[in-house]
Parts: structure tokens; sequence; C-alpha cells
């Protein structure tokens, strides 16, 4: 039989199972139009965002993203494979299954074809590793280097450490298990020659096997024992087992550690080599990004075992703004970051080779990132010189100008002036001014525009509003209050999404953030930017609380700003006198009110 059912049959399957009738036989659905809703059973939600469409005979959650047909909907909530959602549903249909072998042949070929990578990787391993007690004299240079870099047998062992001795004495070894080279060259493990014979790439070089979080083999790391033009390491390409942006160095070890106690937070270091001596120093909770700069994957990864994390990249990465992007990816999973600045040229392994004190001492100086920015550019300029401390300043204060709430700003002047000696006034007005500076060079613009030009211009702005949209839209108590009419918004989808929230709100109906994509279109970016927020637990907790707090004075505060620097403008164009006095009364006013702003936060 072909693979797969007769497509009839399947046609018929479905026919006679509606998905509305099916899926409101396992949650309570509520009619709106042609869309169904519910609270998706598939996360946890307070507020109905998933959405069964009748005509399209499909299902989507908008707060987690999961989507379907009838089946799909069956195989998850059952939590059973394809084959076993077809027999319930074709029992519920009172249908006959066909025979077929579907569930057998691509399913059961891929698993196959799978294992049979993973033995392969295994093997390898595990030749690699007898390669370096072979006795093999060309297995000396191995241990050397071992030694060399000070790894203990124990340390060896752990992380499974091997030798490549040659070109062809893994791939006679594969073969006489009786792999085929098709499988040997999709596993990864072996290379081809130009004239088609089979190699192992890292010959000569010692082999760290990357091993994932269920124990496989899943590429290798292999390092050069000695200088040369060639890449330091050569890593396995990507396979069906090993994608790299989903692949942490160590992630086995750190997942064995959990069981045995709780994981206050992960240290995350470029290499394997930072990774393996950490660990035999003591610090098992640690892991490599594998010098790339990290993934949204690996972040995601990290978080299923501590929301904190320590990185501890090389001396001077914070000038690299590929690692920079990586942190931002972090805070954007909302883990809690910290830096861990290194002595300059020194790395990880450098410092846990002179003692855990020492690395230890490292860590026990961690800071935000905001603070290790400003900390870098400390060690770039000499404060005792006059110009070098005017750089550092004005360096600092855009660093200072980029953080994300007022309450960071004020903490960071705080440490400025203590820096510095230079008054926290002065600083403050410096920073100030420097946002303003650069409008007074644009051509003067109406007021309203240039709130306008704000609102989509400033991401930060936008991310703030977005928070505040989705956390009106979800219904968060701490959001109730606030006011969304206040807001000046420019993007359309914004404007939709407020009026919206502002409608239901007033007619006192409950939001369906769902319904959304009925004025909106299911493809619309902006809306999935705001939906996304409800993924996971950003929206709620104390952080999401404090967020939203930011969000609210970020925007309000850059308001007022706006409106104080275009009055000034005005103010030292006006030359009737009896005007300039109603400026200067309308700019006074808004002083006010900014200081007022200041003032409402509690101190933490
Ligand atoms: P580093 O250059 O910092 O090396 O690369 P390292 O880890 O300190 O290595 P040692 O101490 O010289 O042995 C960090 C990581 O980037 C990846 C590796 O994962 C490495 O551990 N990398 C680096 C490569 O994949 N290829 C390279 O050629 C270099
Ligand atoms: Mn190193």
């Amino acid at each position: 039989m072909s693979k797969g059912f007769d497509p009839r049959f399947m046609q018929e399957l479905k026919q006679r199972n509606d998905i509305v009738e099916v899926i409101g036989s396992y949650i309570a659905l509520d009619r709106k139009g042609n869309t169904h809703w519910a609270c998706c059973p598939f996360h946890h939600e307070r507020t109905p965002s998933f959405a069964v469409n009748q005509e399209g005979q499909f299902y989507h959650c908008f707060g987690c993203g999961v989507s379907g047909d009838v089946v799909g909907f069956v195989r998850e909530i059952e939590s059973t494979d394809f084959m076993g959602a077809i027999r319930i549903l074709a029992a519920r249909a009172k249908l006959a299954v066909p025979e077929t072998n579907f569930d057998t042949e691509r399913a059961v070929e891929m698993k196959k074809k799978r294992d049979t990578m993973a033995a392969i990787m295994l093997d390898s391993a595990r030749f690699y590793l007898s390669n370096l007690y072979s006795g093999d004299s060309r297995a000396e240079a191995h241990l050397q280097y071992i030694a060399r870099r000070k790894l203990s047998p124990t340390t060896v062992k752990k992380f499974g450490l091997g030798a490549s001795l040659d070109f062809f004495s893994l791939p006679d070894y594969l073969a006489g298990k009786g792999y085929s080279r098709q499988d040997l060259l999709d596993s990864g493990a072996l290379g081809e020659t130009k004239n088609g014979k089979l190699v192992d790439f890292e010959a000569g070089r010692l082999i760290f096997p990357i091993i994932n979080a269920f124990d496989e083999v899943v590429a290798f790391g292999g390092r050069l024992l000695e200088k040369s033009d060639f890449a330091k390491y050569k890593n396995t390409r990507e396979t069906l087992l090993f994608n790299k942006r989903k692949t942490l160095y160590n992630i086995n070890l750190l997942k064995k550690l959990k069981r045995k106690q709780t994981i206050k937070e992960v240290i995350m270091v470029e290499g394997y080599m930072d990774t393996i001596s950490l660990y035999q120093a003591g610090f098992e909770n640690v892991v490599a990004s594998m010098g790339t700069s990290l993934t949204v994957e690996q972040a995601r990864l990290v978080k299923r075992y501590s929301n904190n994390v320590m990185i501890s990249y090389d001396g001077d990465f914070a000038g690299q703004n590929a690692d920079l992007r990586g942190l931002e990816i972090l805070k954007d999973e909302n883990l809690e970051v910290r830096v861990v600045p290194m002595p300059d040229g020194l790395d990880p392994d450098d410092v846990a080779k002179q003692g855990a004190a020492a690395y230890q001492a490292c860590l026990d100086k961690a800071m935000p990132l905001v603070d290790y920015k400003i900390h870098s550019l400390e060690r770039k300029y000499d404060l005792s010189d006059t110009g070098d401390k005017r750089k550092f300043v004005s360096e600092a204060l855009q660093v200072v100008a980029s953080a994300e709430s007022e309450a960071v700003k004020e903490e960071l002047l705080k440490k400025l002036r203590d820096k510095t000696g230079i008054s926290y006034h002065a600083l403050e007005r410096d920073l100030q001014s420097s946002s303003g500076e650069k409008q007074s060079t644009e051509t003067p613009q109406p007021l309203q525009a240039q709130i306008a030009e704000t609102a989509s211009g400033t991401d930060k702005r936008n991310k703030a509003i977005r928070f505040i949209l989705a956390a009106k839209l979800f219904s968060e108590t701490y959001a109730k209050d606030f006011d969304l009419s206040t807001l000046r918004l420019s993007d359309e989808t914004q404007i939709v999404v407020a009026n919206y929230v502002i409608g239901r709100e007033k007619a006192g109906e409950r939001i369906r953030p769902g319904e959304l994509f009925e004025l909106l279109g299911e493809s619309n970016a902006e809306l999935n930017e705001i939906l996304d927020l409800s993924y996971g637990d950003k929206l709620t907790g104390e952080i999401a609380e404090r967020f939203f707090e930011d969000s609210v004075q970020t925007i309000a505060r850059e308001d007022i700003e706006r409106e104080i620097a275009s009055l000034n403008e005005a103010y030292a164009k006006e030359k009737d006198d009896g005007k300039r006095k109603e400026i200067a009364q309308q700019l006074v006013e808004c002083m006010g009110r900014r200081n007022r702003l200041k003032t409402v936060r509690p101190k933490k």
C-alpha cells in the first residue's frame, strides 16, 4: 500500500468530524461570528485567545501560537500520534480505518535514520576516546596537550574527550561496523575527499563531543594541538541531529546538576575550554554558546534551568556588537542577565587556572549590562586626564540614555557622579540636553508632528507601548487603572488595538484578544508583536508589573521632554514679551509635571 491514507478517506473523516464539534466536546467554546473562542487547552491563560475557525476548519491560539486541523487537535489533546488521532476520530464518526502503513513508513523511517546517526556519533566518540588511551604513540601529543591545559583524567572522562589520530582510521572503523556510506555522510561524523573517499575531517585534533540534553552525541568540536593557519576548532556541520542554534555545550551535565539541586544561575561562556576548566574548578553550572552570538533558541534552552544568567565572555567582548545583541536576546526572554568582568586579555579558562577563588572573585563582581558598559568605558579612559574624562562622560551618558527605566538611569547618574566628581544635576542636564540637541538640528516641526514622530521613531517607546497594550489586552490587573486614551499613538495597528480596548472597557464587555484578528487580519506584524508578549510569563509577576510602570513612565517622560524642548524652542524664537511670558508659564507647568513624574515611582 502507498504512503498514507487514501485521500478520500481523510476527506470523509474530516467531513464527519467538524472541528467545532470535536473541540467543543473537549472544552467549552464561546461563539462570536464565524469564530469560536476558549481558553487555550495547551497553555495556561485566563482570557480566551484560542480560536476555532469553522469555515476554515482549523484552530489557532493567539496566545501560544499553536494551530492545526482537527487531527492535529486530537493528537495534541490526547497526547497521541497521528495514527492514534485517526483512530479516535474514525471511531467517533463510525468509520473503518483502512489498512495503512503511514505511521510506519515516514515516522519510523525518520526515527530510524536519526537513531542510526546517533549510533554513528556515539561509536565515533568511543573510538576517539579509545585512541587517547590506546598507547598509540600518535596520541602522545594529545595527552601532552591535555596535561598542558591542566585537565585531570576525571575531567577528561567526564567530558568524553578523545583523540583523532589520522584521516582514515575512523572511516575504516565505522565501515567495519556495517554502516552505509550515506548514513556515515549524513551523520556528519565523516567528510568526503574530492575523489569520493570518506575521511575524518578532524584528523589529528583533540576531540570535544557535543552532547545534547538526552545524552546523545550530536556533534564534535576538534581543536588543533598547535598554532597553524587552519581554523583552531573544527565543528561538525549541521545535521538532522545537530542544530547549532539550538545547542549549548555541556547542557547534558547541566541537566544532571538540576536533578541534584536548584540552579541559582547559569554561567554562560564562549568556549569548550572555558566550560571544562570552570567545571573542573567546581563551577558545574556552566554552558557554552560555542563562539557565535546567542540565539533565541539557546536563551529558551537556558531558561529551563534557571532565570539568572551570568555572561562570562572573554575580556573585550563589550566592543563587539554581535555579542551585545546576544545579551538583548536573553533579556527579551525575561532572563536576569549579569556580566562577569574579566581581567584584560584573559578568558574564564585562564582565570579558572589561577584557582577557583580567582574566578569566584570575578563572579562576585558581576554587574547588569548597562553598568558593565560603563565599567568598560572606565577602563578605556584615564579619568585623571581632563580630555579623557570629558569623552568618558559623554559616552557614559549615551549608555545611561539607553537604560531601560528611569530608576536605573538615576542610579547610574549617581554612580557617574561618584566616579567623576561632577554634580548630579550637571550630569542630569547634560543627559537631557544631549537628547534635546539632536532635535534642534532638525527643521522645526509642529509639536504634534514631533510627538507622532517619536512614537514611531524610538524603539524603546515602541516597546513600552506594546507592553502596555498587551497588558491591557490580556486584562492584567496592574494595568487596570491605566487610561489608554492618554497614550499618543501614531502606528495604525496600535491605534486599532487601543481603540478596541477602550471600546470594550466603555461597554463593560470582555476583552478577547483574538478578535483583533478579525479587525486587523492574521498576518499583521505589529499585532503579532503585541500578542507575542502574552507568551510565557512575560506579562505576569513582579518584573512585568515593574516593567509596566517603567513603560508608562518612559512614555510620559518622553512626552514631557518633547513638550519642554519645543516650548524652549518657541520661547527662544518669540519676540513678543507677552507671548514669551505665556510660553514660560507653560514651561514651568511642564517642568512641574516632570518633577512629579519622578516621584510617583515607589523607591525600591
Ligand atoms: P575562542 O577563540 O575564545 O577559543 O573561541 P577558546 O575557547 O578560548 O579556545 P582555547 O582556549 O584557545 O582552546 C570560543 C569558541 O568559539 C568556537 C569554539 O566553540 C570555541 O570554544 N570556535 C572558535 C570555533 O568553532 N572555531 C574556531 O576556529 C574558533
Ligand atoms: Mn581559551
